[in-house]
């Protein structure tokens, strides 16, 4: 029998409906820790990590405990995803254990293969191309900071071609906020999300502006938004990428051209003197420490969405 089961690979598996619904869910779930604390009983979930974590592995495991479930991590060593056995493999056997996964790859193509062969959902935890757990919890802490997304001008400085940058675009582009990119040539966002942001941008009535000019993507922004310049398994790239984004870091003086009451935002982790220094990141606009935190209200909301739509969907099949 064919399993209907919902995955959340990257923003783009959820309409504009289901992403309100779900921010109003996790606020929900915030104010009350106890809510729905029974909802995984008897549930295990697994957690596959082909890279280190701190708030995402943490995040899920406190939340999944929260709400009564059981949580295994499973790192590189234990399946080694496609080396020791093949990911369809791996995703046909813990479909027969768990009640959903959450992966973090390398390759963006091993969470859709995980997803295409599991009978259980599939939440990306973090690959190469999408973070989009991350990007939902931006689209969350700006509301919540800022009290809407509509009309929200959002300025992006570093990166553009990376799993955080390619996840907001989606996001805020879906929820109304219009981006300004700033970038060193060769870092640009891929074309194929760049298309699909302006897209889903023009329902919203949002913009999208990619410029090499960080003072032209923080001016007149309400958020100001940075990222590592080497992300996991860029290790190699570090001494180019360090020379390619100088120019490309926020400091007190670039963010003089925000609007005044700005917030600061990062994913984290952090690395201050690169991307930003320390006067903004641990300044009186930064709101890294509520947006990492509120990574738990929603991923909790993102769980319980998922094991819910696909238990509408039908009983859980055999696998194949
Ligand atoms: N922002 C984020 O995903 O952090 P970790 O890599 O520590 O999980
Ligand atoms: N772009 C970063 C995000 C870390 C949460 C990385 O992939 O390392």
């Amino acid at each position: 029998m064919e399993t209907m089961k919902r995955d959340f690979l990257s923003l783009q598996d959820l309409t504009q409906e289901e992403i309100l619904a779900l921010l109003k869910r996790t606020y929900q779930l915030k104010r009350d820790k106890t809510k729905m604390r029974d909802y995984l009983r008897g549930k295990s979930i697994g957690l596959l990590f082909q890279k280190p974590s701190n708030r995402t592995r943490v995040s899920f495991e406190v939340g999944i405990s929260q709400l009564g479930g059981n949580c295994l991590y499973l790192g590189p060593e234990e399946i080694n995803l496609g080396v020791r056995e093949s990911t369809a493999d791996v995703a046909k056997t813990l479909s027969r254990y768990l009640d959903a996964i959450v992966a973090r790859t390398f390759h963006h193509q091993d969470v859709v293969d995980l997803a295409r062969y599991a009978t259980i959902p599939v939440i990306n935890g973090l690959s190469d191309m999408y973070h989009p757990c991350q990007s939902l919890t931006d689209m969350f802490s700006i509301e919540e900071k800022l009290g809407t997304t509509q009309g929200v001008v959002l300025g992006y400085v570093g990166d553009g071609n990376n799993n955080v940058c390619h996840s907001l675009m989606i996001g805020c582009a879906k929820t109304g906020i219009s981006t300004q990119i700033a970038t060193p040539k060769g870092y640009e966002p891929d074309p194929k999300v760049v298309r699909q942001a302006k897209s889903l941008a023009q329902e919203t009535g949002a913009f999208i502006h990619l410029t090499r000019s960080p003072k032209d993507a923080v001016a007149g922004a309400d958020v100001i938004y940075s990222d590592v310049w080497v992300s996991m398994g860029q290790e190699k790239q570090a001494p180019k990428r360090l020379k390619d984004f100088k120019g490309f870091q926020i400091n007190g003086r670039l963010v003089q051209g925000a609007k005044d009451k700005f917030i600061f935002m990062h994913c984290l982790p952090a690395h201050r003197g690169q991307e930003v220094t320390a006067d903004v990141i641990d300044g009186e606009h930064s709101i890294v420490f509520d947006q990492a935190e509120n990574r738990l209200h929603v991923q909790k909301a993102v769980l319980t969405f998922l094991i819910e739509k696909s238990r509408q969907s039908g009983e859980r099949g055999g696998g194949s």
